[in-house]
């Protein structure tokens, strides 16, 4: 079956029929499960056989989701010969996914290699609580493969590679092949974040990722209707054992309610990112020609840096593009004042173009001269573009520009 296709269907081929031959995936809006007898709940409590118990530990339609989940990032995807099988664990949010990778995936004195050119609150988990923790962070610039050559050599300690690609907010592009390649020849895995992507634009497995996670609040949900994030691999052992394990115990499991909505997204995803990039690709053309405009951050730009590496890497450069203005954060205020039909929030991948200041929004944790550093200025605007007419968001761009 197509990705496009699987995208539609609540029931993936060869899962079992609802019993009550529902068409649409049941909610089962319950915390706990019953069973008839004593021997058959003591057997389910010591983690034998399938059935569900609470739903902090499962839930049918979580499970459904994640399969789904698992379904799309594996889609066309093999190893040793055979169609790529991978597990799939919903989380609470974005957050919870990568809190839980870290501290099921680490242990205390190991490190992860990372660009602070990532999601603000990432880069806050690692600085404050895996630090307390005991895991260090090295950061270095991700494209730039001899210094991280280097650092893996020097620090045996590095035991994961983790990327943004397209990162947040600047929208750089980075080779997933190459920084696998380099973390497995030292001993380390290769983590990515794919949020900015969704399968349809880019599967990090098939470029030799370990291990894949997502913010669904954003593309997979689509709507900005339910908070949401998903750790994929293909080690099951890694997935049952550590992962399971980590979410069942600090409880940042999804639920069947949230669960249900990201499902509903998930149906028009291909459809939704076609629309997104070709928007965002329109946009990005008109505001490199503004005079208004510095630059502007998008791969699907043949004057980008990593044009090139988009298009071996993904099928579109994505929907989310950066730019900064020529008056730095006077001009970013004034632009944002001037906005009236884009909406000015932090969030990214709804129907409706949105529009954030990351030094002031989802950056503002970030020290700022870790911030400049990693090229997020005070003037940057992030737009996640949506879905409406481009006319109705040129407009209000050209309307707010003109005021800058
Ligand atoms: C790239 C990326 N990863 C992770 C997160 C965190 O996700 P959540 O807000 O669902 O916890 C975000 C949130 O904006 C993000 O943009």
């Amino acid at each position: 079956m197509t990705f496009e296709s699987l995208c539609t269907r609540d029931f993936l081929p060869g899962d079992a029929r609802d019993p009550f031959g529902a068409h649409i995936l049941p909610i089962y809006q319950t915390s706990t499960f019953v069973y008839e007898s004593p021997e058959k709940i003591m057997e389910v409590f010591r983690g034998k056989g399938e059935a569900y118990v609470y739903s902090r530990w499962g839930n049918p339609t979580v499970d459904a989701v994640e399969r789904k989940i698992a379904a799309l990032e594996a889609h066309g995807l093999q190893k040793d010969a055979k169609a790529l099988s991978l597990k799939a664990l919903l989380f609470s949010s974005g957050m919870a996914a990568i809190s839980a990778l870290f501290m099921a995936a680490l242990k205390p004195g190991e490190k992860i290699l990372t660009s602070g050119n990532i999601y603000g609150t990432t880069v806050e988990l690692l600085n404050s609580l895996m630090h307390s923790h005991g895991i260090e962070t090295v950061y270095r610039d991700l494209s730039d493969k001899s210094a991280l050559e280097e650092a893996l050599r020097d620090d045996k300690k590095i035991r994961m590679i983790y990327c943004e690609s397209p990162s947040n907010p600047t929208v750089r592009i980075y080779d997933l092949a190459m920084l696998s390649e380099l973390a497995h020849r030292h001993g380390a895995t290769l983590a990515v974040d794919n949020t900015f992507s969704s399968p349809y634009l880019q599967q990090p497995f098939r470029w030799g990722a370990d291990y894949v996670l997502h913010s669904t609040t954003k593309y997979l949900n689509g709507h900005g209707t339910a908070l949401g994030g998903i750790l994929l691999s293909a080690d099951a052992r890694f997935m049952e054992e550590k992962a399971w394990k980590m979410r069942k115990i600090l409880g940042g499991n999804s639920n069947a309610m949230e669960a249900w909505l990201l499902n509903n997204g998930l149906k028009t995803l291909p459809l939704r990112m076609d629309k997104h990039c070709d928007n965002a690709a329109r946009l990005a053309t008109f505001l490199e020609s503004h005079r208004a405009v510095e630059k502007v951050h998008y791969a699907g730009l043949d004057s980008h840096p990593d044009y090139f590496l988009a298009k071996k890497q993904m099928r579109l450069p994505g929907g989310v593009l950066g730019f900064e203005l020529k008056g730095g954060l006077r001009a970013g205020i004034r632009f944002m004042k001037h906005i009236r039909f884009c909406t000015l929030t932090s969030t990214l991948g709804t129907p409706d173009t949105l529009i954030t200041h990351p030094a002031g929004m989802t950056h503002v944790s970030v020290p700022k001269a870790q911030r400049l550093a990693n090229g997020i200025g005070e003037g940057l605007i992030r737009m996640s573009v949506g879905l409406e007419h481009v006319n109705d968001i040129k407009a209000d761009l050209e309307r707010a520009l003109a005021a800058v």
